[in-house]
């Protein structure tokens, strides 16, 4: 099974303030949904907090030091290696990271992928950042530069990058 993270920074790998994302990026959003459909998808308790429901569509798996923590229609872990092997035990072959920092890090030597989008603006408060990489080892597969508009309020571009 693959491990990929997927992830939207800003140009210092700031990734949330406040428990919250830096900001509103509809295209964003539309990405995310089309890269995680159908997986499983591990994330932290706060990450969590901060979307509020489980996501349709697909399996959310949730990490807590808590153990007796439940949540409808989620999947609660209180190992990350447990979290991992159920992924792998229901025949998942690209687990979806998505946060949050404390999530990104802990797994940070173990992802085969990472769907970035890269926000072109440095926010001035954030509290949580993605691990910074050498991509000197990695091969870049896809990479999309889109300008602000209307509806998304910076410029921005996808970028998938693979472990060789
Ligand atoms: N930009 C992005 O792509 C992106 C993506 C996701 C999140 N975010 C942002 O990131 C921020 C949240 O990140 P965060 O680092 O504060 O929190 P987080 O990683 O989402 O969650 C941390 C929590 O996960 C649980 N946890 C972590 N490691 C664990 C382990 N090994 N075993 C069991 N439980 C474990 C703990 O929950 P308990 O305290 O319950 O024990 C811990 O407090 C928010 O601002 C959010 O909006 C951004």
């Amino acid at each position: 099974m693959h491990i990929s993270a997927v992830v939207v920074v800003d140009k210092n790998e700031a990734i949330g303030y406040q428990n919250k994302l830096l900001c509103h990026l509809p295209n964003d959003l539309k990405r995310f949904k089309q890269v995680t459909m159908g997986h499983h998808m591990l994330m932290g308790r706060k990450t969590f907090e901060s979307i509020g429901k489980p996501l349709p569509g697909r399996t959310s798996m949730v990490l807590s030091t808590d153990i007796n923590l439940q949540i409808e229609g989620c999947n609660t872990f209180s190992e990350i290696e447990d979290a991992i092997k159920f992924a792998q035990s229901h025949k998942e072959t690209e687990l979806m990271v998505i946060g949050g920092g404390k999530i990104f890090e802990q797994l940070k030597d173990r992802f085969n992928k990472i769907y970035y989008t890269h926000i072109h603006h440095a926010f001035e408060l954030a509290d949580a950042y993605f691990p910074k990489y050498d991509l000197s080892q990695w091969k870049l597969l896809e990479k999309t530069a889109c300008s602000k508009d209307e509806k998304n309020s910076f410029d921005h571009t996808f970028e998938t990058w693979e472990k060789i």
